[in-house]
């Protein structure tokens, strides 16, 4: 037993779960694309912007609850959508789903799921453990076979998700040269659980590249464009949620689109490597939305102070990812709600500190570098 078995913080939670996971499942977690810039600059940003706490404020009574697409969140939390959940643990996506329901918060089901979307949503929906209805919404790859498309949508909204949240930083997949080099690929007891349903889809054999990139490549449409976002909205009366943006113009054109919400992201670094820190792009894109949609942002979000500085930025909440992962591979489904916890706890004490009483009311607490 080293002093690590019971971490406290996620970074404790990722060397145990280094020490966990097979090679491939580890470097398809870990890495970023290229270089790793935008990787290591996610985390760096946040740490680059520092408090100015107000005191002496009544902080006896702390309030943590939020909304999001009129949904309840007990913090504002949710978990980004991650494919392949069963690499990290056999109950994969369904251990990820229950956590996030007992903790009343939200849950972005991957289209890559090992575990397919109406087990997964059933899991959601039975471990809620108070009346209140929180956010799980399905993240969807729009496929070159529209039909497939249309019916992954179809049976999101049968199943009960509550959004449709498209990612659009991924024309082609980033190039993460550790997947290439593993020529990364599902073991054969794993699948795309979504599309293996639909029409027998799964990772190809390849030689020499990631059998994710070549999937890609192969599937996934690169001509998506905004005038598929309404084609989209058709499908089905999901609200629409835009990942992926890291610009006040096209986060303007997404609300334009529809978005009700935009996700500010840079796919925590996977994609195109030397893209902006995604906390970077933040008040950019909270300016030029101006209220007319809900901002969420994920990427390098580690610690409780991390979310603080996204809400005092004028984030409605967060997605966190990697940290999920890690509590996956560490203990399944308690090791995901001991992860919840430690962010819940951390943020709770920043508040605190920061003489903040309510998350929707953080006010004036940063300063940025000069
Ligand atoms: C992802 N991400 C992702 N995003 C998405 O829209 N669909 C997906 O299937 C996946 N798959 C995926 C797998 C893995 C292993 C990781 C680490 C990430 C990106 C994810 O939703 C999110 O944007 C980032 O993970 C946020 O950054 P952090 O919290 O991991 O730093
Ligand atoms: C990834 C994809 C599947 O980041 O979004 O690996």
């Amino acid at each position: 037993m080293n002093y690590y078995s019971q971490p406290i913080n996620i970074f404790e939670y990722e060397q145990l779960a280094a020490e966990s996971l097979s090679k491939m499942a580890w470097d398809y977690y870990v890495s970023g694309a290229w270089d790793e810039i935008t990787l290591g600059d996610n985390h760096a940003a946040f740490e680059r912007i520092r408090f100015r706490p107000r005191v002496l404020v009544d902080v006896s009574d702390r309030h943590l609850e939020t909304t999001i697409l009129g949904q309840s969140l007990a913090l504002p939390l949710l978990i980004a959508p991650m494919a392949f959940q069963c690499l990290a643990h056999p109950e994969g996506e369904i251990a990820t789903a229950t956590a996030a329901s007992q903790g009343n918060v939200g849950m972005v089901l991957s289209t890559m799921s090992n575990k397919n979307l109406e087990e997964v949503a059933t899991a959601y929906q039975t471990s809620q453990n108070s009346p209140i209805s929180t956010p799980l919404w399905f993240q969807l790859y729009v496929h070159r076979d529209r039909g497939l498309t249309r019916a992954l949508v179809e049976r999101a909204y049968a199943a009960g998700y509550n959004a449709l949240c498209v990612t659009v930083d991924a024309p082609v997949l980033g190039v993460r040269e550790r997947d290439k080099r593993n020529q990364l690929t599902l073991p054969e007891n794993l699948q795309l659980a979504n599309l293996a349903t639909l029409s027998g889809l799964n990772i190809p054999e390849t030689q020499g590249e990631s059998g994710l990139f070549a999937y890609f490549a192969q599937q996934l449409d690169p001509a998506v464009t905004w005038r598929d976002l309404e084609w989209l909205q058709s499908l089905s009366p999901l609200p629409l949620v835009v990942k992926g943006i890291l610009r006040g113009d096209d986060a303007v054109r997404a609300v334009e689109c529809g978005a009700r919400a935009i996700a500010v992201s840079n796919h925590g670094g996977r994609q195109l490597d030397g893209a902006i820190a995604s906390v970077d792009a933040l008040v950019e894109v909270v300016t030029a939305v101006d209220g007319r949609a809900e901002v969420i942002i994920d990427g390098g979000i580690r610690r409780g102070t991390d979310i603080l500085k996204a809400l005092a930025m004028g984030a409605k909440a967060v997605m966190i990812g990697r940290p999920v992962l890690w509590g996956l591979a560490v203990n399944g489904q308690a090791g995901v709600c001991d992860v919840l916890k430690i962010i819940r706890e951390e943020l709770d004490v920043a508040m605190a500190l920061c003489g903040c009483t309510h998350v929707a009311n953080i006010g004036d607490i940063l300063q940025f570098e000069k």
